[in-house]
């Protein structure tokens, strides 16, 4: 799959970012089973925990229009690193998508970016089937 647009459309995203205490920018795309694009930036708080992550910003928007099934997201920062999902946005990604196939696409720029599974990033997620476990056992 070719990730240019996809990678162009987080570094756009990153535009958007409200990141006064941080001055950390992220910008984030998703994109859908169907094809379609959501983009996210981090949206800082002066209460600090209430503010959220780019990459959760773009999962949210996009349950929130209806969408669940996911191919890939990609990742772009205020960094000369390629900058992984933290902890919290891996586990919402765990709760729709498949770790085998979703795709984490931490970009740098255009030319220069990794790929790995949501599964590589989060290995042995808790997910939805977890909670069932004991009923299974019933
Ligand atoms: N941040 C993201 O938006 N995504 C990440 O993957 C890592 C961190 C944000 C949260 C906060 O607004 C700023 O970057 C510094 O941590």
């Amino acid at each position: 799959m070719v990730y240019q647009e996809l990678i162009a459309q987080a570094v756009k995203a990153k535009e958007s970012a409200y990141a006064p205490y941080s001055n950390f920018r992220v910008g984030a795309a998703l994109l859908t089973e169907s094809g379609k694009i959501y983009t996210g930036c981090n949206v800082e708080n002066a209460s600090f925990p209430a503010g959220n992550c780019a990459e959760r910003t773009a999962v949210f928007k996009a349950v929130s229009e209806g969408e669940r099934e996911f191919k890939a997201i990609v990742v772009n920062g205020d960094t000369g690193r390629y900058l992984p999902p933290c902890g919290i946005c891996r586990q919402v990604l765990a709760e729709f998508c498949d770790p085998d196939a979703f795709q984490v696409i931490l970009a740098k720029d255009q030319s220069d970016y990794r790929v790995m599974t949501l599964g590589e990033l989060l290995p042995e997620a808790f997910r939805p089937e977890n909670l069932n476990q004991e009923k299974d056992k019933k």
